[in-house]
């Protein structure tokens, strides 16, 4: 499974990548607001740290604005990959995209036919958002399994991203279930490395260590 860490803080991306665990990088418009600095600088900056597919989504609402924005920001990086929200402005824009050679990941999608509608516009990738469907007492991993489903029924190359990943759960049952990448925030990825027992057991080696030492 593929990992992609779901912030635009550089320290973050820096520290994870340095632990091994970045594969791309996801961002959106809240995430970028969250820094406080121009949203090119900061795709750039990104880029330059991690060489894998950066997603960098569009503000425009309407196609043509879509497809003007992502004709601009793939000029930053080659690694660029256009974030489009599930519409069917969006889905215009995908095809035409697509039919250009650039890189989309459509986004906020809540169901599966809106998953399924993207990958027939050639979406490269489609974010289901897990935990947004879980505040709203709907289980979002089903969302992820029937949309996995639906994708190897038809043989789509469209790869899944899960995001608006909150715990380990999320991504554990997503890798058990075949998505092809978890988007995942810094705190989560934190998470994901540890166990009481491993500390239980390093602390029982100091201990008997310190101990054989005469300390
Ligand atoms: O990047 C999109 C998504 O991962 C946002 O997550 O926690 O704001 O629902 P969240």
């Amino acid at each position: 499974m593929k990992f992609f860490i779901d912030t635009a803080n550089i320290n973050e991306i820096k520290e994870a990548a340095s632990m091994g665990m970045v594969d791309g990088v996801t961002t959106n418009p809240s995430l970028i607001a969250k820094e406080g600095r121009e949203f090119t600088e900061i795709i750039k900056d990104i880029c330059a740290i991690v060489d894998g597919p950066i997603s960098a989504e569009v503000i425009s609402l309407d196609t043509e604005g879509m497809v003007r924005e992502a004709r601009e920001l793939v000029k930053i990086h080659k690694n660029i990959v256009i974030k489009i929200p599930m519409t069917i402005d969006g889905l215009k824009a995908t095809r035409m995209l697509t039919d250009e050679g650039i890189k989309t990941n459509v986004t906020l999608i809540f169901s599966p036919l809106q998953a399924l509608m993207a990958a027939k516009a050639g979406a490269t990738y489609v974010s289901p958002f897990v935990g947004r469907l879980d505040d709203l007492a709907q289980d979002g991993l089903v969302l992820v399994e029937q949309i996995v489903t639906l994708f190897d029924n038809y043989g789509f190359t469209t790869e899944v991203i899960v995001a608006s990943v909150r715990n380990p759960l999320h991504v554990l049952d997503s890798a058990l279930m075949g998505a092809d990448i978890a988007t995942i925030p810094f705190d989560v990825l934190k998470k994901l490395a540890g166990h009481p027992m491993t500390d239980k057991g390093i602390k029982a080696f100091m201990d008997d260590w310190n101990k054989a030492q005469g300390k």
